[in-house]
């Protein structure tokens, strides 16, 4: 993959790039050829980061890759098809060599499972399907042990229905204190048939169910901004906030590092539940359109009556408190679908949260255009309030970026991919642009997430059978919306085991699509080119060269397609057209795609490195 980019051979293009002064930048490891497996020979270890060479080194958070971990996907070690815990730590070494600096878990704790895990029945305890307690505490302990920060996610816009708050709620009359821990209402119309208003689940259908009470009558209505099996708290309720500060400090006690906090945009309606329209072609959680991240005017656009209403940064700072009185830097990262992202700011003020997703980047179409100004946005919003940005280009809620990036029709967030959907991918465009994407994403200053299998460069699975779907969106509404599982599907670890080495026993609660062999880890590991090398090596160098930590200088020039920026003594170019350009000197410390000679072709990227001498 490395090569020479000529650059003294072919006339030198018309470029604003100076000349990277100083110092000399180690290059990646060479894939060692007999490389032994578990790959833990390859990990590298932290860097020396000391107060003279970074501002804040104490906040990790900062310039963190975070791996996203599915447990139910990830790795099963009891062979019942389901990832768990144990599994966790068997391959913990993995992402110690893969170089991430932290993990997220999504939900482990005692749920039904209605919604994959994100319907909590007990906040301090875990499924049996994944394990103990006692099996989170080893897997943390290794975690630690290989330099791996642990976060885990906390659920706070609702709980299962099974909960005992709920089951409780029900057995209690209408404006007892149990009821009012959810948002229960009378409904409208003679008889109180008609919901209370018209908001819709973002999963489909309508919010709002009619409970039948204990004498068989008709009762109260109960809001679920999610699926019926995922009650609202009603977070203007005290009793509320104290249960969710000791949920945090038990976790907090028990050593985790921080906590990634779901529908962190939700948790606040607006004061008397106004009726709302939601745009027909927006994204199920609200926010994440490219289009309007952008704070083109002064007018800020008005949040839906559910999502980004103020008063969540009340709680939010409620939490900080909570976390600030621990030692070791516990951080909390919002998932919040907020636009612009001026107004997502908000939620990373300096006494709130630590980091906030940058969905925004997420949704940003691979055009230079568009990925240039997000990056300004992004940079500058966060900025503005003293936070790191964030990036992020797939997590379990979304298109795969493999499969995304070559989408050829409009597909807004939660919608998913199946067999009749229009546009769908040439997968290896996909993986050419996903690639590159990554490559660019990865050379950016901040904190950057990566979710479980894009390292391996794994597409969408569009083609899973109807009957195998799982997702609450599928269900409600009808097939319309496919929803997520496609790029939930069990990862693939070993090309030639059953289920891929996924479980014992070859189960798989997701079927694995059957050309994923040579997706698997092990036929990648130590293969120059593959996607995990590439991985791998991008995450050596962002570590060897602090560009966590660094500042973006932009490169302009290059032609319309390509976006160039300096961060430190990293050169990143990339090409999202699909004439080659040609690149400036440098030495071509790490490529997304073939690159020959001093031509970048298109959808792929480069990072180069100027030798001192
Ligand atoms: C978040 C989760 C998603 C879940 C939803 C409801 O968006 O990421 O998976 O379905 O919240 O908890």
């Amino acid at each position: 993959m490395r090569s020479e980019a000529a650059g003294s051979a072919s006339p030198e293009p018309a470029v604003s790039f100076d000349t990277v002064a100083g110092m000399t930048i180690a290059s990646a490891p060479e894939p060692e050829a007999t490389l032994d497996r578990p790959d833990t020979s390859v990990a590298s270890p932290r860097p020396d980061v000391t107060d003279e060479t970074i501002e804040s080194p104490g906040e990790w958070w900062r310039s963190a890759v975070i791996y996203q971990i599915y447990p139910r996907s990830f790795a099963d070690s009891d062979g019942d098809g389901i990832g768990d815990l144990p599994g966790i730590t068997d391959r913990l070494d993995h992402l110690a060599a893969l170089g991430v600096d932290a993990i997220w878990l999504s939900p482990f704790y005692t749920s039904p499972q209605k919604d994959a895990g994100y319907d909590v029945a007990d906040y301090c305890d875990v499924d049996p399907l994944f394990g103990t307690l006692a099996d989170f505490e080893i897997m943390q302990n290794k975690a630690h042990e290989l330099g791996l920060r642990v976060i885990v996610d906390i659920v706070p816009n609702h709980s299962s229905d099974q909960h005992a708050w709920f089951i409780e709620a029900l057995a209690s009359p209408e404006g007892s204190p149990e009821r009012g821990r959810y948002i229960f209402r009378d409904g409208k119309g003679e008889n109180g048939e008609i919901a209370p208003n018209n908001w819709e689940s973002v999963f489909g259908g309508p919010a709002w169910t009619r409970i039948t009470n204990e004498d068989g009558t008709p009762g109260q209505w109960y809001l679920h901004l999610f699926d019926t099996s995922q009650p609202d708290l009603d977070w203007t309720n005290p009793w509320v906030r104290e249960q969710f500060r000791d949920i945090l400090r038990f976790w907090l006690d028990r050593g985790v590092d921080g906590f990634r906090v779901d529908v962190a945009h939700g948790m606040i309606k607006a004061d008397g539940l106004p009726d709302y329209t939601p745009p027909a072609d927006g994204g199920s959680m609200g926010g994440g359109s490219f289009e309007q991240s952008i704070s083109d005017n002064e007018d800020e656009p008005e949040s839906p009556p559910y999502w980004a209403q103020d008063g969540v940064h009340e709680i939010y700072r409620d939490w900080h408190e909570v976390l600030a009185a621990y030692d070791g830097e516990r951080v909390l990262c919002a998932e919040a679908w907020v636009e612009p992202l001026s107004k997502l700011a908000r939620w990373v003020r300096p006494d709130e949260m630590h980091q906030a997703f940058n969905f925004s980047y997420l949704e940003t179409p691979w055009t230079a255009t568009a990925l240039r100004r997000i990056i300004d946005e992004s940079i500058a919003a966060f900025d503005s309030v003293g936070a790191p940005s964030t990036w992020v280009l797939s997590n379990h809620d979304v298109v795969r970026h493999a499969s995304r990036l070559a989408l050829t029709a409009e597909n807004p967030q939660g919608a998913g991919i199946g067999p009749n959907s229009a546009g769908l991918p040439d997968a290896a465009v996909g993986l050419q642009r996903a690639r590159a994407a990554t490559a660019l994403m990865l050379g950016l200053p901040g904190s950057a997430y990566v979710y479980q299998g894009e390292e391996l460069g794994l597409p969408e699975a569009i083609h899973l059978p109807d009957e195998s779907r799982q997702d609450p969106t599928w269900f409600r509404t009808n097939g319309e919306r496919y929803g997520r599982d496609g790029c939930r599907v069990p990862i693939p670890w070993e090309a030639d085991k059953p289920g891929y080495g996924f479980s014992p026993t070859g189960e798989s609660w997701l079927p694995q699509p059957d050309d994923w062999a040579p997706l698997s880890r092990d036929a990648q590991v130590g293969v120059e080119g593959s996607t995990l090398e590439l991985y791998r090596e991008a995450l050596f160098l962002r570590r060897e060269n602090l560009l966590g930590f660094g500042t973006l200088e932009w490169i302009t020039g290059l032609g319309e397609a390509v976006v160039a920026f300096r961060n430190g003594d990293v050169t990143v170019v990339a090409n999202t057209g699909s004439v080659p350009i040609e690149l400036p000197t440098g030495t071509i410390a790490l490529a997304s795609g073939d690159v020959s000679g001093s031509i970048l072709p298109g959808d792929t990227t480069v990072w180069l490195t100027t030798d001192a001498h």
